[in-house]
């Protein structure tokens, strides 16, 4: 039944709740599956992988994710806050790697005022790069401004669908909120990126096929998927975490409901396993987000255990990427990397 369902989603890119619930709860199908969304990959993104430059600009954070190192309560964590100018520096340097985009992320909360934020897009989007803003919860009036000033997308992953479960893990957050800010990215034009962690205590396959089935929905151009890597500085200390199997999985079925959409290997992938990246490349990602933060900011930056290249330079990590994409056939994109619409999102 399992296998006819991943032909069913490799042609119509459809299924229901049951049946994307039925294919993350068989662990047989798995080869059939991940070999179909790298299918999908190829034909409606290509063999080109967009990589993005991931700036962690500061470790502040004022809200309280359970799952996260960067969470208010953290007091073993030393916080760190760039300047505007180290920011557009660090920038500068990602762009003379060769990096179409800048993924500009931080902790949430009003540790810049919204003219230094406007001051740093602005100065960023004059070199020659497309800007991502991974910088949390805002107002509509922001989100516009930093649209105005020239920011192109915005990550904000909804972390879960499950209701319950959300509000157990955001004890300071608001669903609702959560989807609305989603909503006015989109409205305002930004590229949306959202996407959700894999293996939260008590998430079902059910919920994960919820999670699958509201990307769609919202209409997202990039969806962001990654195991939950427990945090000894964290309430979830002693959980169990997040597979990497099960990562995959939810990628692949995102990749085969949504084809044209861009889906990184991400980070946390690849801090489970060795070859994490590139076996997300070959079960259908086409996006590598690697780190161009400077200096002993890496390794603060400490979202979960385990990161990886908290000990490289950025140009380092730009080479060693580069190499493992050769390595499996698949070349560099030279363009921006934003998402070519095949499918237009139902809503
Ligand atoms: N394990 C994996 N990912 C995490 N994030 C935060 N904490 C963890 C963790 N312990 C992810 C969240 C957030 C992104 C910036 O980092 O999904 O959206
Ligand atoms: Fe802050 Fe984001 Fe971590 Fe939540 S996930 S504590 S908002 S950095
Ligand atoms: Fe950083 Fe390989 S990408 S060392």
């Amino acid at each position: 039944m399992s296998d006819f369902l991943i032909k069913k989603a490799e042609k119509e890119h459809n299924l229901t709740g049951d049946e994307l619930a039925e294919i993350l709860g068989n662990d047989e199908i798995n080869r059939n599956l991940l070999d179909a969304a790298n299918r999908i990959r190829e034909k409606y993104v290509g063999n080109d992988v967009h990589l993005r430059g991931l700036v962690e600009f500061s470790n502040l954070c004022s809200k309280n994710c359970v799952y996260c190192g960067l969470r208010k309560d953290n007091k073993n964590l030393k916080r760190y806050k760039l300047k505007p100018e180290t920011i557009i520096d660090f920038a500068q340097k990602a762009v003379s790697y060769g990096y179409k985009t800048l993924v500009l992320q931080s902790g949430e909360g009003d540790f810049y005022t919204t003219e230094d934020m406007i001051h740093i897009v602005r100065e960023i989007k004059k070199l020659d790069a497309a800007i991502t803003l991974s910088i949390g919860e805002k107002t509509e009036e922001e989100y516009k401004l930093f649209r105005q000033a020239g920011a192109d997308r915005f990550l904000l992953r909804i972390e879960t669908t499950d209701k319950q479960l959300y509000k157990k893990l955001h004890p300071d957050m608001n669903h609702e909120n959560r989807i609305n800010c989603l909503k006015t990215i989109r409205k305002l034009g930004y590229e949306l990126g959202t996407g959700s962690l894999i293996g939260l205590p008590g998430q079902t396959v059910e919920s994960l096929a919820g999670d699958i089935l509201f990307f769609k929905e919202i209409g997202a151009d990039m969806i962001g998927i990654g195991p939950f890597i427990p945090n000894r500085d964290t309430p979830l200390k002693d959980e169990k975490g997040g597979s990497f199997e099960m990562s995959l999985k939810v990628m692949a079925l995102t990749r085969l409901l949504l084809p044209d959409i861009n889906i990184p290997a991400t980070t946390a992938m690849e801090s489970l396993n060795p070859q994490g990246r590139l076996i997300a490349l070959q079960s259908g990602a086409n996006v590598v987000m690697p780190n161009v933060t400077e200096g002993e900011y890496r390794a603060l930056y400490k979202l979960y255990p385990g990161k990886i290249c908290i000990n490289d330079t950025p140009a380092h990590c730009r080479g060693c990427i580069t190499g493992k994409i050769h390595g499996i056939n698949r070349t560099v994109s030279k363009d921006y990397g934003f998402r070519k619409k095949i499918f237009q999102s139902k809503s």
